[in-house]
């Protein structure tokens, strides 16, 4: 959305696609764009099956004039991973109210009540063309603001918003365009992430919008519309009088002086898409109405809250346009590999002093004597996120000498898992936005726990949510499957341990060690990085037609088969399993022949005599395992000689981190396992990097 900034269609259409085109790694079954018309107040939608690139085909196709310019213009853009509705034409977004585009939207997020407001529109007379959710919100635009007008009011825009969101259920992060607020937007979200860039030639008359509610208790005028949710069920009245709406209303204005202000705003669910045209961002919170016309912002509330935070501050990204690209790999998923000598060092940098073997994490440090005395911490996440917590647990366990417990969300939700004031609850994501973790963490929050979230997307919910938290700095990671973010979460658990130990003389030796072993990691990744050409030559030629693959491991690498085996599933399709060394006799071993590939985590820490006896376990049923083992080890060298063993040697470090190390491999064995079926690695079929839908 742009004022007084002369922008040409073709302009508007190229930021468009652009933005798109970096959410892409998001979910992207299709996408959407919907602009102004030729005609005074029309909208023109272009919809596509597929990733952007067909988008851009499909719009070539039609020619818009690219040319007419505009000094207001409001577009908007969606890229989908489906929910409701399979990857068809009319279930892309934007969706619309009716064939005229009265009110268009795009949404992330699931309305759990479409099936009633559904009903109730069609009886109301709405013909649907989609499956989804989404054009209920649309529809329910047109017939609030038709009902609105039949009473002789017309709402504003956010006004009428606010009488939408009061029949929707669920999870959202929208925004809607109308030709009835001709260049004007909505955004709105709650359980969806959704932030605003703000790019102004002038300086900003304000650097934080100040929301105030005033919290007076003076009656609500009550008029009486005729809403859905009136027949939907109990009929609610909606407040639409000025005097009501100001309880609920605050004003930005981000203009210097009152004067027209050239200033774009940028609305997306994800920085990636707003960096390359301003640093400058504020993120909306649940419940938040953002409207922007005339060059402001206001931000109004859906919902009165005691204790909702007042102001929205405009925040600097530190994210580079440079680190949401490619640069020289071939997918980000390579890049994001290689990355991680860099990742893992920017993980502790400033917060390891290796001289003094000390650790400090600025967003804990306050909290963590309430940390010390809790009786019991709660790891909770999911995928990979879930991986790094089981690889730390133990390490955990054995320095802050708390039993912890590691839950993978979705489950600890269902169980409806009992958690107590005292309980210390760690939320681990990459993108600090997945439904399932962040409603394990509000449920924890209601029940009073301490939370605290580890977290790599700065400015996330989650990151917001937690009472504190340690940011990973590992950088935009857009690969789907997740790589440097797991060894940074690794080393930010590992480094939140340490400071939970260090007022324990007891400990000294052994924090000296881990810190000294963290200190020579960047270099050993490396190390174990130059190590891809042989893996290459692995997968083309003794993994590529394998049909299934299994990864044993045990201790600090039962962690390692478990990730290393979802790095394979996720990008090249083979099924793959890890299993825990121990329970092979109990089941697993009846796979076990001469043709099922196996690979094996026998680097050495205190359980390595068992892993050796687990291995000839294999090799006595003429299994041809593959050792990942540390450089020089004799006892596998003799083995490999004398049987159908081979080994992928990484250098040694403490047993507690050598998981980041034997990691690798099996990042790049998914990585080329992929590359050779052609599979488009950074967008594997129906999996989506953020998934904020429960
Ligand atoms: C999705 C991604 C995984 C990720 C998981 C948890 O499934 O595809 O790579 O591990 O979500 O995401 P989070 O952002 O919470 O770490």
């Amino acid at each position: 959305c742009n004022y007084l900034v002369e922008k040409s269609r073709g302009d508007v259409i190229d930021t468009l696609v652009e933005g798109l085109q970096r959410l892409e790694y998001r979910g992207y079954d299709s996408t959407g764009i919907a602009i102004d018309g030729d005609e005074p107040d029309s909208t023109l939608i272009y919809k596509q099956i597929g990733k952007v690139a067909a988008l851009e085909k499909e719009i070539e196709a039609e020619k818009p004039n690219r040319d007419v310019t505009f000094v207001s213009h409001c577009g908007i853009a969606h890229t989908r991973w489906a929910t409701h509705g399979e990857p068809k034409w009319s279930n892309c977004h934007p969706q619309r109210s009716d064939t005229a585009s009265d009110f268009v939207i795009v949404h992330n997020g699931i309305i759990t009540n479409f099936r009633e407001l559904k009903q109730l529109l069609i009886n109301k007379g709405y013909k649907f063309e989609s499956d989804t959710d989404t054009e209920c919100i649309a529809k329910l635009f047109k017939h609030l603001y038709d009902t609105n007008l039949k009473h002789g009011n017309e709402p504003d825009f956010h006004e009428l918003t606010m009488q939408v969101l009061l029949e929707l259920d669920g999870s959202y992060g929208l925004l809607c365009r109308s030709v009835h607020y001709p260049n004007e937007v909505i955004a709105t979200r709650k359980g969806s992430p959704l932030l605003i860039g703000v790019k102004s030639e002038r300086k900003l008359k304000v650097d934080f919008v100040d929301v105030e509610f005033p919290d007076t208790d003076e009656a609500q005028p009550e008029i009486p519309l005729n809403s859905t949710r009136g027949e939907a069920r109990n009929f609610l009245p909606i407040a639409s009088n000025e005097s009501a709406l100001r309880r609920s209303q605050s004003r930005a204005f981000l203009s210097e002086d009152g004067a027209p202000n050239p200033v774009e705003f940028f609305v997306s669910s994800d920085a990636a898409s707003v960096v390359k045209h301003t640093k400058k961002v504020l993120f909306l919170e649940d419940d938040d109405i953002a409207h922007i016309y005339d060059g402001e912002l206001h931000i109004h509330r859906s919902r009165r809250e005691i204790g909702a935070s007042a102001t929205r501050s405009i925040q600097t990204l530190e994210m580079e346009l440079a680190q949401i690209m490619k640069g020289s790999y071939k997918h980000f998923m390579q890049k994001e590999i290689f990355e991680q000598p860099d990742s893992t060092f920017n993980t502790m940098r400033g917060r390891i002093d290796f001289e003094n073997n000390s650790v400090m994490l600025g967003g804990l440090n306050s909290w963590l004597p309430v940390i010390r005395r809790a009786r019991r911490l709660i790891m909770i996440a999911c995928g990979t996120s879930y991986h790094s917590c089981l690889a730390t647990r133990a390490i955990f366990e054995e320095l802050s000498e708390i039993p912890v417990s590691v839950e993978l969300a979705s489950d600890f939700l269902d169980r409806k898992t009992p958690v107590f004031r005292d309980d210390i609850a760690v939320f681990v994501s990459q993108s600090g936005e997945t439904a399932d973790t962040m409603l394990a963490l509000k449920y924890c929050l209601e029940r009073g726990a301490l939370t605290v979230g580890i977290v790599n997307n700065v400015g996330s919910s989650i990151s917001r949510v937690t009472h504190c938290g340690v940011h990973i700095n590992a950088g935009p990671e857009i690969g789907v499957a997740s790589t440097k973010a797991y060894t940074s979460q690794y080393i930010a658990l590992v480094m939140f341990a340490l400071s939970l130990s260090d007022d324990r003389v007891s400990k000294l030796d052994r924090r000296r060690e881990i810190i000294q072993g963290l200190k020579k990691i960047p270099e050993q990744i490396r190390k174990v990085l130059l190590m891809e050409p042989r893996i290459k030559e692995l997968c083309e030629k003794e993994l590529k037609d394998q049909k299934s693959l299994l990864l044993l491991g045990r201790g600090y690498q039962f962690a390692s088969a478990l990730e290393g085996a979802l790095k394979i599933k996720e990008i090249s399709y083979m099924h793959s399993e890890g299993v825990l060394a121990g329970e092979l006799k109990h089941g697993v071993l009846a796979l076990v022949d001469e043709n099922l590939p196996i690979i094996a985590f026998g680097t050495r820490d205190s359980l390595f005599p068992k892993v050796v006896s687990s291995i000839e376990q294999v090799t006595a049923r003429k299994g041809r395992p593959i050792i990942i083992c540390n450089e020089n080890d004799e006892v596998w060298a003799a083995k490999a000689a004398n049987s159908n063993l081979a080994t992928l040697e990484v250098p040694l470090t403490v047993d507690c981190l050598q998981g980041l190390l034997n990691i690798i491999p099996l990042q790049l064995t998914s990585y080329w396992l992929a590359v050779n079926k052609n599979i488009d690695v950074d967008f594997p079929r129906n999996l989506a990097k953020s998934v904020t839908v429960e």
